[in-house]
């Protein structure tokens, strides 16, 4: 029998049918609760809401588990690549030989970038944030298939494949070529020969008179990193995605908006946060102890950066390959990184305290993601850059829901807490 939630509003019962995920997770549909009582549902920050239903990935926060279309995180980390995770994540199943090989083949064959978007770097000031310039050019992209982007919603599915691969090939060349504008360094073109990250590595660190070679350790380690972040479910930056979609917006507007709302340092800008503490904690000589104090003072300014989250509340897996990544590529390499040791005393000492025990505040995937991409070169205005390529595949797929999907615009309701009616005062009466 089905189940069904009762709610009394003065002295009358309204029923609302639960219903269940395929993990077992349950929600109310109060989408009648409006017209049926008058009221809405109150819940700042969409903590307790579920605003869609998605079949692309499952989050057990309480127990730490993150799967895509059914595959366990740890799996994926292990036996697969970014790419493939790519096509996982927006087709719903594992590639065959010829799927995988024809994904690359239009990955790599969307590598290089219009002549003329080249001019729009030129409009940039040095000094511009690599976040600003990476939404603005994924928006133009969109200019330079207009067939593909013109938020007419059966011809823009129509393009789907291609505007995929477009987009999860281009977001690469558009970061590294953000970081050659920045330096006043010339482009460097993609090569046919080389994988998804070291060609990203090598359109970053190459000069017209030298080769950057990524060894295949830096590749994995990126590859890594890459993986970890493909998606996220409901987080702010693909709710964006899907919000902006929800309007009819085509995917190149829609993904640029996502951009967006990553770069803030509650989500995806954590992971330059961790580094400036984790350096000024090395700076100041303390060796994590008085910065955990200081943590706890419930000033968000002094918040231990890459710990949280809105939905673990427990350690989250993708921190926890991470965390052993790190130590890997360190130990590889023959590195020594006193933010590294730091890092791992600050969870020592976060992992022991009451104040963080009782919140269940546990390392979060940017708290180690960091350290692997400092020690690859990449600097820290980047690491966020980083993550949108990653997420890249989240977002499409997110996109896809909304736009194959038959739900409405999103359009959020309030509590409207401000003046009453009164009455205008004409500029002449006023005090
Ligand atoms: N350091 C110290 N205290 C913290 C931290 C932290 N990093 N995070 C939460 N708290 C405390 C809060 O002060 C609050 O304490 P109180 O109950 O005494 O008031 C309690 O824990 C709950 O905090 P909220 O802000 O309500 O938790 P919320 O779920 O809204 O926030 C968030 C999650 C934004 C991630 C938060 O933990 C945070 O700011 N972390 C640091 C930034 C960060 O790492 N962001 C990356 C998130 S992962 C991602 O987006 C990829």
């Amino acid at each position: 029998m089905s189940e069904t939630a009762c709610l009394t509003i003065d002295g009358k019962v309204h029923k609302y049918p639960v219903i269940t995920g395929t993990e077992g997770e349950k929600g109310i549909d109060i989408r009648s609760l409006r017209s049926d009582s008058g009221y809405i549902t109150y819940d700042d920050g969409y903590a307790n809401t579920g605003s869609c239903m998605s079949r692309i990935t499952f989050i057990d926060g309480e127990t730490g588990i993150l799967r895509h279309r059914g595959y366990a995180i740890e799996e994926l980390a292990a036996g697969s690549d970014f790419i493939e995770v790519a096509y996982l994540i927006i087709y719903g199943e594992l590639p065959n030989r010829d799927q995988i090989a024809s994904f690359r083949n239009l990955i790599l064959g969307n590598a290089a970038i219009h002549q003329s978007m080249f001019h729009s770097f030129a409009g940039f000031p040095a000094s511009s944030h690599p976040m600003a310039i990476l939404s603005a050019m994924l928006n133009s992209l969109g200019c330079y298939y207009p067939h593909m982007a013109t938020n007419n919603r059966e011809q823009d599915l129509e393009h789907l494949d291609d505007a995929a691969t477009i987009l999860i090939s281009k977001v690469r060349a558009l970061a590294a070529m953000a970081y050659r504008m920045k330096l006043g360094r010339p482009f460097i073109y993609p090569r046919g020969q080389l994988s998804y990250c070291s060609n990203l590595l090598h359109m970053m660190f190459s000069e017209p008179y030298a080769d950057y070679t990524a060894s295949s350790r830096v590749d994995r380690a990126l590859n890594l990193v890459l993986l970890l972040h493909a998606d996220h479910e409901q987080n702010c930056s693909t709710s964006t995605v899907r919000m902006v979609a929800s309007g009819g917006a085509n995917l190149f507007a829609s993904v640029s908006a996502g951009v967006c709302a990553l770069w803030g340092p509650a989500h995806g800008g954590a992971n330059m946060a961790v580094i400036e503490m984790l350096e000024s904690i090395h700076k100041e000589g303390d060796d994590g102890t008085r910065f955990v104090e200081a943590a706890k003072s419930g000033d968000r300014s002094k918040r231990l950066m890459g710990f949280g989250h809105r939905v673990y509340k427990h350690y989250d897996p993708r921190a926890q390959i991470l965390k052993e990544a790190s130590k890997k590529v360190f130990a590889s390499m023959r590195l020594q990184d006193p933010v590294l040791d730091i890092a791992l005393k600050l969870e020592e000492i976060a992992s022991h305290d009451e104040y963080f025990i009782t919140r269940k505040l546990y390392p979060n995937v940017d708290f180690y993601s960091g350290i692997i991409m400092r020690s690859i070169g990449i600097p820290i205005d980047f690491f966020t850059v980083l993550f949108a390529i990653g997420r890249m595949p989240g977002w499409i797929a997110n996109w896809k829901e909304i736009a194959t999907g038959k739900s409405s615009i999103h359009r959020p309701r309030q509590i409207y807490t401000g003046s009453t009616l009164r009455k205008f005062v004409p500029l002449e009466e006023r005090l």
